[in-house]
């Protein structure tokens, strides 16, 4: 897959995962205008490094044809105002995840609405779900050059087929191959407890990794995930590094 046409890309969100996508896509070529909570001022300049703009949120989602959203799943709901105003053209891919112990216990998701469904319903605007099943190291720094016999796969999952191929087309341009995951409602087979979620697969290991999702497990594999780190937390002995993360899904999940 050759890189893309250069695209405006509004990303609210200058995290773990928003940090790197900035980098990333402007570095590609693409023209990046990236926003937080706290005002363009507090944006870090390693985030800005290969060309992003920083922007007020509201500045970060006009004119663009992508804006990706790289917040906590409980903030989605914040920024709705300002993705109901988007035209239904303008793609919206979305990274989030739903941590209970982060996010808060959400009642629709504890009894069993898929995640991204989720997000659409308070976003009113359709999403693909891309970016949410790689970890921040991995995706920082195993990005490789499309070919790569050790490229890392993404899957990437949403119903506007337009608007999926363009954002698997971004996903190219990261350093990863973008599997093709199918409908929102099957996204949340690329959710924490999933075999592929995290684990750092390559694409020829992606569908047999998501077909094998059970979503009753789901929630019960994430938590236990989760314990296992922050039982490991504050030790500066064995605080879990990123490699032992994957290690952990890997065991987990899979
Ligand atoms: N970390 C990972 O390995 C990983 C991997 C895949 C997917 N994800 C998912 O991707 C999402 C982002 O994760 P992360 O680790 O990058 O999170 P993070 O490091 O906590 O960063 C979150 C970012 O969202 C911004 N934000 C929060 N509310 C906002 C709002 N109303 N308007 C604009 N920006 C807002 C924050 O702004 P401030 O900087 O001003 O606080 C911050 O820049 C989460 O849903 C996470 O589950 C994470």
């Amino acid at each position: 897959m050759n890189q893309t046409t250069p695209l405006s890309i509004g990303i609210l969100g200058t995290g773990h995962i928003g940090k790197t996508l900035a980098r990333k896509l402007s570095a590609a070529g693409h023209s990046v205008k990236v926003a937080n909570s706290r005002g363009p001022e507090t944006i870090e300049a390693d985030t800005l490094e290969t060309g992003a703009l920083p922007v007020k949120a509201e500045n970060a989602v006009s004119d663009v044809d992508v804006v990706i959203l790289s917040m906590p799943l409980a903030s989605i709901p914040a920024i709705s105002q300002l993705i109901q105003k988007l035209p239904p053209n303008v793609i919206v891919a979305d990274t989030s995840n739903y941590y209970p112990f982060r996010d808060r216990a959400i009642d629709e998701i504890e009894t069993g609405q898929v995640e991204s469904e989720w997000v659409e319903t308070q976003l009113h605007h359709p999403v693909i779900k891309v970016w949410n099943a790689i970890g921040s190291d991995s995706f920082a720094r195993k990005g490789k050059p499309a070919g790569d016999p050790h490229r890392i796969a993404i899957p990437v999952a949403g119903d506007n087929e337009a608007h999926k191929k363009i954002v698997m087309m971004l996903v190219n341009d990261t350093g990863f191959d973008a599997f093709d995951a199918g409908q929102i409602s099957d996204s949340w087979r690329q959710q924490p407890g999933a075999p592929a979620y995290c684990t750092d697969l390559p694409y020829d290991e992606m569908a047999a990794a998501l077909c094998s999702a059970e979503f009753s497990r789901l929630p019960a594999r994430r938590n236990l995930a989760v314990a296992a780190v922050q039982e490991r937390m504050g030790d500066s002995k064995t605080n879990p590094d990123a490699d032992f993360l994957v290690r952990l899904n890997r065991a987990l999940y899979m």
